[in-house]
């Protein structure tokens, strides 16, 4: 068949069932980007003669004869400009489907851009950016704090290489035969008809798989996560695990193998409930020894038992307690662009191009499975479209790995949507009880923490998880009695992992809901009773352990942001909607390490070139995160030019000796920090011997020592008794991210960071019957899209860190954490209900507003409740 694309005529054969989005590709159009092929997400959005339209729902054959656009041949568009301008993305791999789109709008469509705009999804930015962007609003410049992104103009050309955006000569597919039993021993195998399908290469399975057991989180220390993960294993844990790894000529190919291959499970008992999980009798998931995990016997994955003071007696004698209990529950990252990587083997050298956010513990973990010297391992991430902390594991890494290592032949692996909802990790569902105590003047005397987390199949993150979600939910109060009681179990469900807060918004959802109930009992304003309480400069910090000796106050705003955030509440008084609706506002707050414990570094080297520029050589990845801007910007203040003459190398385990990654909001705090130190290095070197092309410097940075960062979220909402209907009227945020290197980049983390915690909060939600996950797509779990997202008022401290590089500290996933609990004391305050249960769907919210509520709810941690009676519950005032 003839058709047009980008104006140059195509002859091409469409094969059977194939999506013009693919074609496209094959015809190298990389800037046509999957991120759902169900026509939800609109990453893959071109224009068929004129009109945008989702090419993954066009049918390629129909293309015939027609005229195809795609971002390629949009060159030089003023909205291209405009986004480049505005800073409208982050990961940018929504951008071309973006821009695709606004490109075909008329003015009047232009004035209703969130309706317009509807069929594109961004999980990243929370759209302001890509409003401005849309409405020609600049803010960055050259010689401005907002310096534009390295890749800026490659992101809006649809030229930037995401990780499958490279053509590779004799690449071979692979797709996963997974589980469809939460809890099975594999019996027999029996590949012969699958093998006999034309084009199959190769089939793996767990007889082919070494028996090394390992996570498949990644951490700078392997031993935080227990060792419970094999390859291909003959146990199945979860509807999902894979069974099978399929290499075949074609994805098509790969898939009718997977249908093929005939597996005989022997079926086994399965525990979906973690309170279930650790009873006496339960259906053990994990036998093995020596694997790290704290009680087998029990299903118990992580643990925390730990006291200061004396808690029972002072809450035995307080004169005003109260206690919450709240389930928060299981989330998807949803990055858009799902698990993928390529594998190949070159000189007896295996090169991995994956959509990782640690492509130097991926090589670690890969060294050891594969056993090779890392040496002969190279990982790289060149640009990776979101990540929220679900590319912190190897999750198609090691199979790809392993597959084209033993075949010596390129392999690529790329999840779908479907798997990637229905197998990957999630956020861990927890079950919360916070407990606050205080003297009538509203001075704290006692908390605790008491949580039971449902960590899935498999451990990673768990433990870690528990350690983050306990400490810092109750360090961020002075207060001298404090206990913490807190499980991760496992259960046949998809495991649970590293997510946006890790774990921190769920115990706040809790902790910041039991702080409001006290304050309202004793008739105390919400702001003051944090100023009264929240930890100051000098204060030990009392979590869950004993205090950290490395965490130090490098800075502290948490002063200025609960002023910036209750000035901001108390202008422009919203009215609401209609005379029945009910209004309420309510407020959170949070405080962050600015690196996780454990250790964590990173090595640049900066080079004078012979051109006159400078390259700069770095390991951390960039999926949205924007640290390859403040690299850029950090090494041209300090050597006295501007970010365009810094050429940015990155994410590449062969450009420099190691980089943990980018997690933990580390970014700026580790990696940038080790910019820092050689652009003054290399500048000083420059200043002695002169400007010699060549001139190099090479330094390394940890976390140490490590400092606090705090945010305050504030909520206006209205709520309409009579349909359950939230609207936000205000949405109010404070950050104390010390000197703010680059503010409109630091605005568009907070904000996408508010919008994701908003979808947390009213709409998404993975639910799972017995282990299936039941709504595996874009259009049934619900991530925010533009008409679903307030905007958001963001306000900076002015601070100056002593430990962060130039004065800045972390602000990448501590927004996301208070804005759960500060929407729910909003509800609170407009509806007189503890609402316990997110997502506030309406349908949840009109049941618990229109019934009568005499008993404590009960809470069930199966997700696959959905009773909305039991949501909520009576509020103490
Ligand atoms: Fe939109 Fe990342 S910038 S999905």
């Amino acid at each position: 068949m003839i058709l047009t694309v980008n104006g140059t005529a195509q002859t091409t054969a469409a094969a059977p069932g194939q999506c013009l989005r693919t074609l496209l590709r094959d015809l190298g159009c990389f800037g046509v980007k999957k991120g759902c092929d169900a026509g939800d997400c609109g990453a893959c959005t071109v224009l068929l003669d004129g009109t945008a339209v989702h090419s993954c729902l066009v049918p390629a054959y129909r293309a015939e004869g027609h005229d195809i656009t795609t971002i390629e041949g949009l060159q030089a568009h003023p909205l291209q400009r405009q986004f480049i301008d505005a800073q409208g993305f982050q990961c940018g791999f929504c951008t071309a489907g973006m821009i695709v789109t606004a490109s075909a709008l008329t003015q009047a469509q232009r004035t209703d851009l969130p309706r317009a705009m509807k069929g594109n999804l961004c999980r990243c930015t929370g759209y302001r950016a890509i409003a401005d962007a849309i409405a020609g609003i600049p803010h960055v410049g050259q010689h401005s704090r907002n310096a534009a992104a390295p890749d800026a103009a490659e992101i809006v050309s649809g030229t930037a290489r995401f990780t499958l955006d490279v053509t590779t000569p004799g690449l071979l597919h692979m797709r996963l035969l997974r589980s469809p039993h939460p809890h099975a021993r594999i019996r027999r195998i029996d590949r012969t008809a699958a093998l006999a399908i034309p084009g199959v290469v190769a089939i793996f399975t767990h007889e082919d798989a070494p028996t090394h057991l390992y996570s498949t989180a990644r951490h700078e220390d392997a031993r935080t996560d227990p060792d419970d993960t094999r390859l291909l294993d003959d146990t199945v844990r979860f509807i999902g695990q894979r069974v099978a790894a399929i290499v075949a000529d074609t994805v098509a190919t790969a898939d009718a193998a997977c249908q093929a291959l005939h597996i005989d499970y022997e079926t086994l008992p399965a525990v979906f409930d973690p309170a279930e999980a650790i009873r006496p009798g339960a259906p053990i998931l994990h036998h093995k020894p020596g694997s790290r995990i704290p009680d087998p016997t029990r299903n118990i994955v992580g643990r925390i038992q730990a006291r200061h003071g004396d808690p029972e007696t002072a809450f035995a004698q307080a004169p005003h307690a109260e206690e919450i209990t709240v389930e928060v529950q299981r989330l998807q990252h949803a990055a858009l662009e799902t698990h993928a990587c390529i594998a190949t083997v070159e000189n007896d050298r295996l090169t991995v191009r994956s959509s990782t956010q640690v492509p130097f513990l991926v090589r670690r973990a890969l060294g050891t499975l594969l056993d090779l010297p890392t040496d002969r391992i190279r990982v790289l991430a060149e640009r990776v479209g979101g990540g929220f902390g679900g590319k912190q594991e190897m999750l198609v890494e090691d199979i790809c790995a392993f597959a084209a290592w033993h075949l010596r032949r390129p392999v690529q692996l790329e999840l779908t949507r479907t798997e990637q909802f229905a197998t990957t990790t999630t956020r861990h569902p927890m079950r919360v009880t916070a407990k606050a105590a205080a003297r009538a003047d509203g001075t704290l005397i006692a908390l605790s923490l008491t949580v039971l987390a449902n960590a899935g199949a498999y451990g990673n993150h768990s433990a870690a998880v528990l350690e983050n979600a306990c400490g810092p939910a109750l360090a961020q109060y002075r207060c001298p009695n404090k206990q913490v009681d807190a499980t991760a179990a496992y259960t046949n469900t998809v495991p649970a992992g590293a997510f946006r807060g890790y774990g921190l918004s769920q115990t706040l959802f809790a902790m910041e809901q039991a702080i409001d109930a006290l304050a309202r009992a004793l008739g105390i304003d919400p702001f003051e009773m944090r100023r009264l309480n929240a930890v100051r400069p000098g204060d030990p910090l009392l979590g869950a352990h004993p205090a950290p000796d490395d965490v130090q106050f490098g800075s502290y705003g948490l002063d200025q942001c609960l002023n910036l955030v209750e000035h901001a509440l108390a202008e422009h008084p919203t009215p609401p909607p209609g005379p029945d609706w009910q209004t309420g506002q309510g407020m959170a707050m949070t405080m962050i390490e600015t690196s996780p414990p454990g250790g964590h570094y990173g090595e640049s080297q900066i080079t004078l070139a012979q051109d006159g520029r400078f390259d700069l050589r770095v390991g951390t990845a960039e999926f949205g995160n924007g640290t390859s801007t403040v690299h850029r910007q950090v090494a041209a203040e300090l050597l006295g030019t501007t970010p365009d003459r810094i050429r940015l190398h990155r994410s590449d385990t062969d450009l420099v000796a190691h980089d943990t990654g980018a997690y933990g909001s580390t970014g700026v705090v580790v990696a940038v920090r080790a910019t820092e130190r050689a652009a003054r290095a290399l500048h000083e070197k420059i200043a002695t011997q002169g400007p010699l092309p060549g001139l190099t410097a090479i330094r390394k940075a940890d976390a140490a020592p490590r400092s606090l960062a705090f945010n305050v979220h504030a909520v206006r909402l209205a709520v309409n008794p009579g349909t359950g209907e939230i609207r936000i009227l205000r949405s109010i945020h404070a950050a104390d991210a010390g000197r703010v290197l680059n503010p409109m980049q630091c605005r568009g983390q907070i904000e996408g960071g508010v919008a994701q915690a908003l979808g947390a909060t009213l709409h998404e939600v993975l639910h799972i019957d017995h282990g299936t996950v039941t709504n595996p797509a874009f259009r049934n779990y619900h991530i925010p899209a533009w008409p679903d997202v307030p905007a958001t008022e963001i306000h900076f401290a002015d601070t100056h860190d002593a430990h962060g590089p130039l004065g800045a500290k972390s602000m990448s996933e501590s927004p996301f954490n208070p804005v759960a609990a500060a929407l729910a004391n909003a509800l609170t305050d407009a509806t007189g209900l503890r609402f316990t249960h997110p997502p506030f769907t309406a349908d949840r919210v009109w049941a618990q507003l229109a019934l009568p509520i005499t008993a404590q709810p009960h809470l069930n941690l199966v997700d696959d409740t959905d009773q909305p009676a039991l949501y909520a519950a009576p509020c103490s005032r």
